[in-house]
This record gives C-alpha cells, structure tokens and sequence, in this order.
C-alpha cells in the first residue's frame, strides 16, 4: 500500500503555536497524518520504549513511521499573506526607490512581461517552487493585471499542491498607458472568468480565487462598488489590497477621494474593508482607521522587509495586535528582498525594537505589545497561526490539531557532509547532547527562525503531501 493509502505517522519533536504568546515545544510527540492529510490524532509525550503500545492503541502499527533524526523537528508551514509573484524576477534590484516611483520606474515594467504566456510559464513555474521551498505552505498571491498569466499562475500553484490565493489585479487608472486597464467592464469580466476558472481547476484544488484591487490609487471608484457588489454576492471570496503604505501613496489617495475621511473609509465605502480583507502595510493609521479596521475584522499583512527596503515606515503592529486586529506576515516581493517568510520573521523583530527603542513603554498598564519587542512566540504566531487568522483559515492550518490539515515543514538544525553546520558548529552536536529537551527545542527554533534558511527546511508538506524542500526530488516517489 502506498503511504497516500494509509497516511504517515511522524514521531519526534514539534513546535506547536498556541497562540499570541505561548507556543508548545513536545521533544516525543506523536502525530498521525490521515490518508486526506488531515491531522487524525496527537500524543504529546511518547518515550521511545512506549510506541509500539500507543501505535497498538490506536491501531496503527502498520501505518509507515516518519522517526525524525536528532536535531529535526516539525512546524507548521509558514503562511505569507502578501506577495507579488511576478515581481520575483525583480527581487534585489531598484533599491533607490520610494513606493510610487519604485512602481512605474520598476515594477510596472517588469509585470507587463507577463503579457507573454511563455515567458509567465517559464518564471511562474521558477517562482512558485522557490517560494514553496522557502517554506510557504499557503501563500497569498497577486498576479498582474493579465487573465491568461494569472490563469497559469493558478495552475501552476495547484500543480504543486500548494495552499494559496490568487488575484488578478484590478487597476484601471493612474498606471502606465502600456500597463493598464481598458475599463471597469474589462476588468470585471476578466475577474469574474479567473475565479470561474480557478474553481474548475483539478482536485486536489487548494488555491482559492481572491479579489485584488491594487490599491485606490490604481482604481476608480466605479471599479471598486462592481468589485465591492462581487464580494457581497460571494461570502467565499476574500479581498486583498494595499493601504496606508507610505505617506505620499496616503496623500495622492485622500485627494482622490476627497469625500473619504480616511485612506481606510476608501475601501469601506466602496464594501471592500471586511473579515475578509487583507490589508497589506497599515503602516501609517490614524487612530479611527485602527478601531474601523478592528470593528470591520479586517486583518492586516505585517511586511516589515518591503517597508524598511522602500523606506515606507515603521509598522506599529503592537498597536494593532493591542486593538485585537489580525495580524499575518508578507514578504511583499519585491518591495521586500526576500521571497522566505523566515526574513519576515526577522525584520519584523527588527521593526518592534527600532519602535520599542524610539518610544518604549513600561510593561504595566493595558499595553501588551506596543512599545516591546515582539516575543519569539509573538513572531512565530504571525507567521503561522496569525497568517491563517488573516486569510480566514485558523481552523485548518497555522498550527497541529486533529481535523486541522497536515501543513508542515520538516526542519533540520544538523550538520550533514554537504552543509557541515550553518552556524559555524554544528548546532546539534556540539551543543547538545541526545535526546532533546524543551530547552534545545526552543534554542533550536530561536537559531532557526533568526539565522537559518532553505537550507534548514528539509522537507515542505501541504495537506500531509510531500511537495518541497530541500530533500525533494521532484521525480522521486518521495510524496506522502
Ligand atoms: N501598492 C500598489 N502596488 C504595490 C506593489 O506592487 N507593491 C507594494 N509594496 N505596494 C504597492
Ligand atoms: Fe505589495
């Protein structure tokens, strides 16, 4: 029997976020991945010498077992809440630039190509592997304005088996003549026919369709009521934009609107800004626009690398995580350099101490998290349990539970011949001694997410297949 017949059990140790605060570190845990890829069960501490009893209990023992080496352990994939595939041939290049003029002298240039199915299947398939190796088990996705090169995307995510949104985007003005829309209509039925279309791709299908109007400036008002209209007749489909990014983007938007009090009353007026948005940046709110956005159930996407490399601002995500807004990470490629989650992680640390540094504040009071750094259990919440709060899938994935889908990745802190210890020593066994205790875990997990890369992260699993990582052979058997 194959193990897609029977599922897989993996024993070892896992990092399990719980929530905004508080993760679990299990050294010996059991957990039994069913033949759909959902979690069926969870023993939390299982001695070696107990197994074959606790497999026995659950009648299991002829289930293939996953025993995970020393210095490996399993955490749930990360979900990146905000990202531009077509930009990714783009990763690294226009540093100079502030948002608006980074757009037109960089970006636009670049999604245009895209008009070229050929060459949107050539780098799409490049683009989406790398972004699943880094170990993005969902990701939320914008395409270009194109239908056909958001087409491919789409089917290239699901031929992968990835977890993902994507979008066309919406943007009919205030663009380059050479990269824009031709009118509302145009727009409309090219959206309309890419969620119509991405709903009859083949099962297993995990990619979602979502609405992506680029961001106010980019739409007229026009655009986005007929966008608003699709939303309210279609509860399933989630919205994605940009808000509040930089301080020009601000202006240009307010004075477009002139009647909005705010860049958050744009979307809300146009019945764009609900629990099922994604709002990418937030950086510069007014306070209204924070209790809006929390009274609404919108959620935000924290890109900290985009916003530090287009000197966009500082988010206060504390602040919003103190109002009970949802929080996720986004790479932003390439607004941000990076396609991993893993640099989001990193300079989203970065981000709370340059704030925490300029205005600290005293940990008594009703302040959780503005004017701190953000915990390492903080920063692993929004790259898992938060980014699936944010795309309205905290029930299936962000961390281990039974019923929730088995998206995982298999991560190694070892040396082996061929990378003899990213850290200098091997982490493993120079440090520490066999078998691992939640001490190293949390060591482990810390020197992870700070400094490690693809290279750690063996093996990527969406809906308990085996689809990416480091160990992948992509011809090999190895699915599970
Ligand atoms: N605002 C509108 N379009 C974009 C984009 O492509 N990237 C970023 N970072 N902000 C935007
Ligand atoms: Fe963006």
């Amino acid at each position: 029997m194959s193990q897609s017949e029977t599922g897989t059990i993996f024993y070892g140790p896992i990092v399990n976020p719980k929530s905004l605060s508080s993760f679990q570190t299990l050294p010996r845990c059991l957990v039994a991945v069913g033949p759909s890829g959902e979690i069926d069960w969870i023993e939390e501490d299982v001695p070696k010498r107990a197994l074959q009893d606790i497999l026995a209990q659950h009648r299991s023992l002829d289930v293939p077992l996953l025993t995970l080496k020393h210095g490996e352990f399993l955490l749930p994939g990360f979900v990146d809440t905000h990202t531009h595939a077509p930009q990714v041939p783009n990763i690294g290049s226009g540093q100079q630039y502030e948002l608006l003029d980074w757009l037109h002298e960089v970006t636009f240039p670049m999604e245009a190509r895209f008009g070229d199915v050929d060459f949107a299947r050539r780098a799409y398939s490049l683009i989406v592997k790398r972004i699943i190796d880094s170990g993005t088990t969902t990701c939320c996705y914008y395409g270009t304005l194109h239908l056909e090169a958001t087409t491919i995307l789409a089917e290239i995510v699901n031929g992968y088996g990835q977890r993902a949104f994507v979008g066309k985007c919406n943007m009919d003005r205030n663009s380059p003549e050479h990269y824009v829309e031709p009118s509302v209509s145009e727009s409309i039925d090219a959206t309309l026919c890419l969620i119509s279309r991405i709903r009859s791709l083949p099962q297993p299908r995990l990619v979602e369709p979502v609405l992506t109007p680029r961001f106010a400036i980019s739409c007229t008002s026009d655009l986005m009521y007929q966008l608003g209209d699709i939303a309210r007749a279609d509860p399933s489909l989630r919205i994605q934009t940009h808000m509040s990014e930089n301080l020009g983007e601000v202006r240009k938007t307010l004075d477009l609107f002139p009647t909005a009090s705010s860049y958050a009353d744009v979307y809300d007026k146009h019945g764009l800004l609900g629990q099922r948005t994604i709002l990418a940046h937030a950086i510069h709110l007014e306070q209204d626009e924070v209790v809006l956005v929390k009274e609404r159930g919108a959620g935000v996407s924290h890109c900290p690398a985009s916003n530090f490399n287009l000197r966009s601002g500082v988010c206060p995500v504390g602040k919003l995580l103190d109002h009970g807004i949802k929080v996720g990470l986004g790479s932003d490629v390439s607004g941000g350099f990076s396609p991993s989650i893993l640099t989001a992680i990193q300079q989203a640390s970065i981000a709370s101490k340059v704030l925490a540094m300029q205005a600290p504040i005293a940990s008594s009071g009703p302040t959780r998290y503005a004017g701190h750094h953000l915990p390492l259990a903080t920063l692993l919440h929004l790259a898992t349990l938060g980014g699936a709060q944010v795309c309205g899938l905290e029930n299936r994935i962000g961390s281990f539970a039974p019923g929730k889908a088995f998206d995982a990745l298999l991560v190694s802190v070892r040396g082996d011949a061929a990378n003899p210890g990213l850290w200098g020593v091997d982490l493993v066994k120079e440090l520490h001694a066999e078998p691992a205790d939640k001490e190293q875990l949390d060591t482990w997990l810390e020197r992870f997410l700070f400094t490690g890369d693809d290279r750690n992260i063996k093996r990527v699993y969406v809906q308990g297949r085996w689809i990416g990582g480091a160990e992948h052979d992509p011809c090999g058997p190895g699915r599970s």
